[in-house]
């Protein structure tokens, strides 16, 4: 996002004026303009200050602090202040607290405990907005507006009378009548049948395993409910200030609700990313989730929130080493962000949060972290020219929000316990293995690409995929009407499809595909499976590669799952090796129209992964670039540009083999050819010269 005609890339944080005397708001603006801060957020939680009571709004000390800033040329993102709600209105309204899935309505003191379809709630963010959004139209500060704060963080799931009438309702407008909502929810199984829309309840937890139908139904009804929230404020300040942008900032748990449901009506995608500085695997964490934010509109998002060294609330929470916040927030400008911000400018001296950093720590603007501050606001201008410029990924991964659901089990926490009691007395649902995990599975797949240097779109199932070479969905459980054309039109003309176990079970009600799985995909991959035998914790096969298959090992092992399949067109590239179903296809290709389908009977190990994905970036000519272990490339390109970001998440020097040319480092100035260096942490943003 671009806020004036000259690019900038967005460097500030969220800022909380109200948390201190106005004193300290002219030293907060002098240490801004000497970190080089160009955007600020504020008002993200301060309703209570906005509006002391239900007629009375005031907003005086917030004029007051947005004067400052457009004074001093910085801008401002302005939250709306509905993830807190003042405790006046909770205790006025008793139907504001959202109800665990116990059914124990949570208490106040803390953010998020708004029910998301609370009409009191619902009532007060429209009015808020409206206030807001009449009082500071025109605003010179005012750039873009940051609605609520990490929808569903941690009220996700409520069970109260409010929501329970809503489902009711949404079902109605769903199914129309009860007859098509028995037959498609499959009441006939222990005698749910319903004979009025009154007897379906909010589906809490019960004696066992619970009506799966019925629980990813309620699943998508909460995740439309906090679009709809998302709505209430959007309409109301799109209507008033039609020209300044609107983002809600994305948490990082993408499983909460349907993150795709945004897709048309978010101006710019914006996220907060908090990858644990105590963990070597962080770079992928953070990768696929900017990858994930990245796609969603298919242009540069915005990183809103990162840590300028540790956060308060993993177990331990170790600080981000020298180095280590700039390597970062240049992985998210290389994966697609235009900005760099963080939570929060001053750290706070009250309240939950008083342990998390800040860009200035309790010690001040002489400490380490406001230095790397100061000095990575300074360098952002010298890569201004990156702003609005994409990465043109060739491969996509597909994500289905439904299988994720109907896999991941998000009813009860304890219901992916390999304790038997645990498993049962939390369990939404009964399923195969609790050593299966969607995104785990998403996620292995992504570094796959990842680990070869590709880069890689995680897109909607419903995404248009066809310009894409390479498609792959792991354990797409459930296939939707018009799936399986797309898949079939794709691979026929001559694009790659990759799928796994688990695929294709079951369709949009959550009725099983009789007739063996892959379901409506059997065709195009050319197999059939008959029957699946998921591995005991530790439990392991064996993949046996055919002879003829070159770039692989002879045997592989895998792990936590093993189809029964046969082959109907496909071609068998590998064998199980053990076990009754030992000689069976494990691995298959299927050639269709010009293009192939790949099918995994299991999940492989590691070696098999880098051997697979390389032959299949190979025949479609990918180029997969050889780095360093350590070392991460991602290119961003304009019309006019590439930007080579060579990024090294090593704690050591490395050296690097660059491609033929001549080639300029945005951030030095310094030519290379042949070999560059980079420090530990070191990061260069390469651009070849004619
Ligand atoms: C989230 C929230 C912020 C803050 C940070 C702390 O991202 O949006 O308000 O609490 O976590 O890491």
């Amino acid at each position: 996002m671009t806020t004036d005609t000259e690019p900038k890339v967005i460097f500030g944080g969220d800022y909380f004026p109200e948390q201190w005397p106005e004193e300290i708001w002219k030293e907060d603006i002098r240490l801004m303009k000497q970190a080089n801060v160009n955007m600020v957020s504020i008002g993200i939680f301060a309703w209570a200050l906005l509006q002391p009571d239900e007629d009375t709004f005031t907003f005086g000390w917030l004029d007051k602090i947005m004067d400052m800033l457009a004074d001093n040329d910085i801008d401002v993102c302005l939250g709306t202040s509905t993830a807190a709600q003042p405790t006046w209105l909770t205790q006025k309204y008793d139907d504001i607290l959202f109800v665990r899935e116990s059914g124990e309505q949570v208490a106040c003191g803390s953010r998020q405990t708004y029910c998301v379809n609370s009409p009191a709630y619902k009532k007060a963010i429209g009015r808020l907005a409206k206030e807001m959004a009449l009082h500071y139209k025109g605003h010179k500060a005012l750039k873009l507006w940051h609605i609520n704060n990490e929808y569903a963080n941690k009220n996700s799931m409520c069970f109260c009378k409010n929501c329970e009438k809503g489902f009711q309702k949404w079902l109605k407008k769903k199914y129309k009548t009860l007859d098509n909502l028995n037959r498609c929810w499959g009441t006939v199984f222990w005698s749910e049948k319903y004979f009025d829309w009154e007897q379906i309840n909010a589906p809490r937890a019960s004696a066992g395993g619970r009506n799966a139908t019925k629980l990813l139904d309620y699943k998508r009804f909460l995740s439309e409910s906090f679009f709809g929230l998302y709505m209430e404020e959007c309409r109301v300040i799109r209507q008033i200030t039609p020209d300044i942008p609107v983002t809600t900032n994305f948490e990082g748990d993408w499983s909460k609700f349907d993150h795709w449901l945004f897709k048309d009506d978010l101006d710019v995608v914006s996220w907060n990313c908090y990858p644990n500085p105590n963990d070597c695997s962080s770079r992928k964490w953070a990768a696929l989730r900017h990858s994930m934010m990245r796609s969603l509109l298919g242009k540069p998002f915005m990183l809103m929130e990162q840590a300028p060294s540790q956060v308060d609330w993993y177990p331990i929470n170790i600080s981000k080493r020298p180095g280590m916040m700039r390597l970062w927030s240049y992985q998210a400008i290389a994966h697609g962000s235009d900005s760099v911000m963080f939570f929060q400018w001053r750290a706070s001296k009250k309240g939950a949060e008083k342990y998390h950093s800040g860009m200035v720590p309790h010690y001040g603007a002489e400490s380490r972290v406001f230095g790397e501050i100061c000095a990575l606001g300074d360098e952002l201008k010298k890569v201004k020219d990156i702003v609005g410029s994409t990465i043109n990924a060739e491969v996509a991964i597909l994500i289905d929000d439904d299988s994720w659901w109907t896999i991941d089990n998000p009813y009860g926490s304890g219901s992916k316990s390999l304790d038997n009691e645990v498993f049962w007395a939390a369990n939404g649902q009964p399923f195969p293995s609790v050593l299966v995990s969607y995104f785990g599975e998403l996620e292995y797949y992504f570094n796959a690409f990842y680990n070869l240097n590709v880069p890689v779109d995680v897109i909607g199932v419903n995404y248009d995929f066809s310009k894409y070479k390479v498609v792959v969905a792991p354990i797409l459980h459930m296939i939707k009407p018009g799936f399986k054309e797309s898949v079939k039109e794709f691979v026929g003309n001559g694009g790659t499809f990759i799928t796994t176990y688990l695929t294709g079970f079951i369709d949009e009600n959550v009725g099983v595909f009789p007739g063996g799985y892959p379901g409506p995909l059997k065709d195009v991959l050319g197999i059939e499976v008959e029957e699946y035998d998921p591995l005991p914790l530790g439990g392991k096969n064996v993949i046996k590669i055919a002879a003829e298959l070159d770039g692989f090992r002879k045997e592989y092992g895998c792990s936590v799952w093993c189809d029964v399949a046969h082959t109907t067109t496909a071609k068998t590239l590998a064998v199980f090796g053990k076990d009754y179903y030992s000689g069976s296809p494990c691995f298959t290709e299927n050639q269709f129209g010009s293009g192939r389908a790949y099918y995994l009977a299991t999940r492989p190990d590691e070696g098999f992964m880098r051997d697979f994905a390389g032959k299949v970036l190979a025949d479609k000519d990918i180029k997969a670039p050889q780095l360093p272990e350590g070392v991460e490339l991602v290119t961003r390109s304009n019309s006019r540009k590439s930007f080579d970001f060579y990024l090294n998440h090593d704690n050591a020097e490395t050296e690097v083999k660059l491609p033929e040319g001549r080639y300029e480092d945005l951030l030095t100035g310094s030519f290379f050819e042949g070999t560059i260096k980079l420090d530990k942490y070191g990061v260069a943003i390469l651009v070849k010269k004619k």
